[in-house]
């Protein structure tokens, strides 16, 4: 294994523990509320299939469930999946669920009228923010809609 291969395989086992440490320490680690800004555009959104990239607790994507949309969902820690599952399946809500590292899940082309990435892209370097674009940009339907929030450093 080159040695680049490795230290980002380490990485990524870094990434598992410490993402999963948090989620197993609180019942809810976020809110429950989806991003206000996010709900703002609801009304624009066609109808159809929703990807939410590093969904969490699946807060964001919810709303959309509730409202017809099929819902698929990628995250690294699988507390957080497990608990996604938990609150869609209490409200008989269907969602696909990955438990993955956004920098290797494929996403399928043209197949989304909405993905959304909410705080999570501030968790990468900027060379895999660059190539993450790519496949969000390809995964899109013609006039669909792609949801980007990070943090700043203004946030606690
Ligand atoms: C700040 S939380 C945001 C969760 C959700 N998007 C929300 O807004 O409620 C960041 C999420 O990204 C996930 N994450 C971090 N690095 C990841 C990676 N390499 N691949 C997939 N998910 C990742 C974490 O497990 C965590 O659930």
């Amino acid at each position: 294994m080159r040695d680049q291969d490795r230290a980002e395989k380490q990485n990524v086992i870094k990434d598992f523990n410490s993402w999963d440490r948090r989620y197993l320490q609180t019942k809810q680690l976020w809110t429950r509320r989806p991003d206000s800004k996010l709900m703002q555009y609801f009304d624009l959104v066609k109808m159809g299939e929703v990807l939410d990239l590093g969904i969490g607790e699946g807060r964001n994507s919810l709303p959309f469930a509730m409202s017809g949309f099929s819902i698929d969902g990628v995250d690294i820690s699988a507390p957080a999946i497990n608990s996604c599952k938990e609150s869609f399946d209490s409200m008989n809500l269907p969602v696909n669920l990955t438990i993955g590292d956004l920098r290797q899940f494929p996403v399928k082309r043209n197949k989304y009228t909405l993905i959304i990435a909410a705080n999570v892209l501030n968790f990468f370097s900027g060379s895999d923010i660059k190539a993450l674009l790519e496949p969000i940009k390809s995964g899109i339907q013609e006039g669909g809609s792609i949801y980007l929030s990070v943090f700043s450093t203004l946030d606690p």
